[in-house]
């Protein structure tokens, strides 16, 4: 797909095959924009009298096709209702692109001169142009890799981002940012879909070397099983020791700023490429869902393909904790007590708590690259979907002013976070008989008590921990999230 800027101030004389404009609901009333009124005068009312039929209500995400208006060089005339211009915001330009695109994917239009980003009034319109982008990205995506019959691909092959008042430079960043993001997303998505017996901890591996093969400004280095027994990363082993596929520590760099030295932003990915909760096996009813226990990693890698292609001046290292939790002969049982690389000894009380095992290690690693700041992302609990639902994930961290730049972030480009608490009431959850730590909390809070066992490994740096287990898959479909919330993060980092 082609995406690019239109600055046409006339959408009557627009070349492209159909013109995409908003319609406003108000009070019972429809009420076009900018570009709708110019089409409508161009029409000689044609389409005002058609909207004063009142079959259209505008609701956000209807869409009414009109075809050969007179005084239109556009052959077609896309109408996408947009609900109550008052509300009008990013979140839902993403929405209406994507119905808007729906519906151009059941016709033969090649080519869209869209509007729907011009008529944000009094916001910023560069999150706008970016949530068109998103959307129609989003929407057009789909995995046929293990169809024997493949879907013929969409007629659609370029979307114009049209604004009636012409553009500028920040305009063009907001679409450039919003094709970087899309493709980020796209690599999150396909790494995501794949099924376990295919994404395994060696095909991260070997994902994330062909990304550092794509960038100049991106190096990787894979610690194999061997290595991390050297460093004493007894907890990552203790998980991917019951699996017969190795486990991999993938360390990725991204050297984006002018001083190649400075303190790097470090992004850490639960990479569990299956989870079957070992010998504390999960039970059987919908467990094919945990291949996506990988989207941490999956969305870490994706993050930092738009990182590499927004070209963001700072530095970025990645860790990828990526191993497969399976029961065998050779798993860990509850009870075991292991050695973490930062020596605090584990009780594997539940060997279906294996996120925070695989990223405690991970967590303890990163710290030698002197970050500034450390995020973490992980499907890391089911108690995460009974707080948050599928719509928001959760955020926990040691820094106020982190936890807000990320929640802002996730505002600013419709992929949210929302806080939760920490502290020692908590913690004092996780106790064990025998090891320092039990890797499960007793009484409730699961999210919480996940996060203080993470909180343990991160003390020596500012740190904030992403719960995704609600906001990575939707059904059986990768989200790409939170790819876009981590790309403003670091774009907002990069403009600070
Ligand atoms: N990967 C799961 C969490 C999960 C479950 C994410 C369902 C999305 C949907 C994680 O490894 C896990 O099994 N967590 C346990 C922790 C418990 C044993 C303390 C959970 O949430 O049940
Ligand atoms: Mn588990
Ligand atoms: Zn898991």
């Amino acid at each position: 797909m082609k995406y690019a800027l239109n600055s046409h101030n006339n959408p009557a004389t627009d070349s492209q095959d159909c013109v995409v404009i908003p319609v406003f609901s108000e009070d019972k009333k429809v009420i076009l924009s900018n570009a709708g009124n110019q089409l409508d005068k161009a029409s000689a009312g044609e389409i005002s009298s058609i909207l004063d039929k009142g079959d259209f209500k505008a609701n956000t995400s209807d869409t009414q096709m009109l075809y050969d208006v007179a005084g239109i060089k556009a052959s077609r005339v896309l109408l996408v209702g947009c609900g109550k211009s008052s509300d009008f915001e990013a979140k839902t330009v993403n929405q209406v692109s994507q119905a808007a695109s729906k519906t151009l994917q059941k016709t033969s239009i090649k080519s869209v001169s869209c509007y729907l980003s011009d008529s944000i009034t009094g916001k910023p319109k560069s999150t706008a142009i970016t949530q068109t982008i998103i959307g129609f990205a989003d929407s057009l995506y789909q995995l046929q890799d293990y169809k024997s019959k493949k879907k013929d691909a969409p007629s659609l092959e370029e979307v114009c981002v049209s604004l009636s008042n012409g553009f500028d430079e920040s305009a063009q960043t907001a679409l450039d940012n919003g094709i970087a993001i899309s493709e980020g997303m796209k690599l999150t998505r396909d790494l995501a879909n794949h099924p376990g017996n295919v994404c395994t901890p060696t095909f991260i591996a070997e994902t994330a070397t062909s990304l550092a093969n794509d960038y100049k400004s991106v190096d990787i280095d894979v610690l194999e099983e061997a290595d991390m027994e050297k460093l004493g990363m007894h907890s990552f082993l203790s998980v991917s020791k019951g699996s017969d596929e190795p486990g991999k520590m993938i360390i990725l760099q991204y050297f984006g700023a002018k001083n190649k030295k400075q303190q790097p932003i470090a992004l850490v990915g639960k990479g569990v490429t299956f989870d079957t909760g070992g010998i504390s096996l999960k039970p059987g009813a919908n467990m094919d869902e945990m291949k996506f226990d990988m989207g941490g990693a999956a969305g870490m890698l994706g993050t930092l393909k738009a990182c590499a292609e927004m070209q963001l001046d700072i530095n970025v290292v990645v860790v990828l904790a990526a191993a497969e939790n399976m029961p065998s002969a050779r798993a860990s049982k509850p009870g075991d007590i292991v050695t973490s690389m930062k020596g605090i000894t584990i009780e594997v009380l539940n060997t279906d708590a294996e996120g925070r095992l695989v990223l405690c290690d991970a967590l303890t690693y990163v710290g030698k690259y002197n970050p500034s700041i450390v995020i973490d992302a992980a499907t890391l609990t089911g108690a995460c979907i009974v707080a948050l639902g599928h719509h928001i994930c959760a955020v926990l961290s040691n820094d106020d002013a982190l936890a807000n730049d990320l929640m802002d972030a996730g505002n600013t480009i419709h992929d949210r976070a929302w806080r939760l608490p920490m502290g020692d009431d908590y913690k004092k959850q996780l106790k064990s008989s025998f090891a320092d730590l039990g890797n499960i909390g007793a009484g409730g809070a699961g999210t919480i008590t996940a996060a203080c066992f993470l909180g343990e490994f991160t003390k020596d740096y500012k740190w904030a921990h992403l719960d995704i287990a609600g906001t990575a898959w939707k059904g059986k479909d990768a989200t790409g999230r939170p790819v876009p919330l981590l790309s403003q993060f670091l774009i907002n980092q990069a403009n600070k």
